[in-house]
């Protein structure tokens, strides 16, 4: 189960995330909505584990685990997973070696045995066949050059890779198009399964017409303040959020 509670998070002496709280149980997908400057990307990028933000209290739970505890790179093998709205790029390497060594590391964590270069050749071919993701764009520099639908392609097969418990998406705002809208969604509905959850940020319904959350969150000034289902997405879409704002208040 992941469950972050009463979190408290600034950045600059600014008080961003105040107590928030979220549980997610294993195979739920959550939608977390809001306006801009909500608290949004902040929240996923205290999950990652980014060094910018003082965290004063509260804590962030994978199974038991206080993830604010560990180093990024722990989080991930213990199977957080994080997609962001702008992916780094890492020039001069692969995107092969990439995930070649992110892959070893997490078999490493789990007491697995390492794949040899033939069988990750093979698992990633077969990872990237089913994903329309083609042997060049895995040869090129991580994201380097890539399109906006190259990134998240590239995202999306890190993911089947690694196979985390939660993943926790960013789309907030990104300009992506609907293809690249589609692309993210098939491959979560894809990864759906009874032991892995989401959390899928995302400022427009839309998302949502191919995602169907299991419960929709509205964050405001750094807080949940509605829950409800896939019906409270289509309720904000017509209303906007400040009907739920002004009633918080
Ligand atoms: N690096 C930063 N320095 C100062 N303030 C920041 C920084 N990053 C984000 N903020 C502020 O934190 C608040 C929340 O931002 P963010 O988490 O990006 O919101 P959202 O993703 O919901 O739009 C905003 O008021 C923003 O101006
Ligand atoms: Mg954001």
């Amino acid at each position: 189960m992941f469950e972050i509670k009463n979190l408290n998070a600034s950045i600059q002496d600014k008080q961003i995330l105040k107590d928030f709280n979220l549980k997610v149980n294993p195979g739920e997908v959550h939608a977390i909505m809001g306006p801009n400057g909500s608290g949004k990307s902040t929240l996923a990028h205290v999950c990652a584990g980014r060094e910018e933000y003082e965290i004063s209290s509260g804590s962030v739970g994978l199974d038991g685990i206080n993830l604010l505890d560990l180093e990024p790179e722990e989080r991930a093998v213990r199977g957080l997973f994080l997609a962001f709205q702008y992916p780094v790029e890492i020039p001069g390497v692969a995107s092969m070696t990439f995930l070649k060594s992110a892959l070893s590391a997490h078999y490493k964590f789990n007491g697995k045995k390492e794949l040899t270069i033939p069988e990750f050749m093979k698992l990633i071919k077969e990872k990237s066949n089913s994903l329309n993701i083609s042997d060049d764009m895995i040869k090129r520099p991580l994201n380097v050059g890539f399109s906006g639908g190259e990134k998240k392609r590239n995202e999306v097969l890190q993911m089947t890779l690694l196979e985390p418990k939660i993943c926790i998406l960013d789309e907030t705002d990104s300009g992506l198009d609907i293809d690249a809208l589609r692309l993210v969604a098939n491959g979560v509905n894809l990864l759906r399964s009874k032991e892995r959850s989401f959390v899928v940020i995302t400022h427009y319904q839309r998302l949502l017409d191919y995602i169907e959350p299991d419960f929709v969150h509205i964050m405001a000034d750094g807080k949940i303040i509605e829950t409800g289902d896939k019906n409270l997405a289509l309720d904000l879409e017509k209303t906007g959020y400040n009907d739920y704002i002004e009633k918080d208040i």
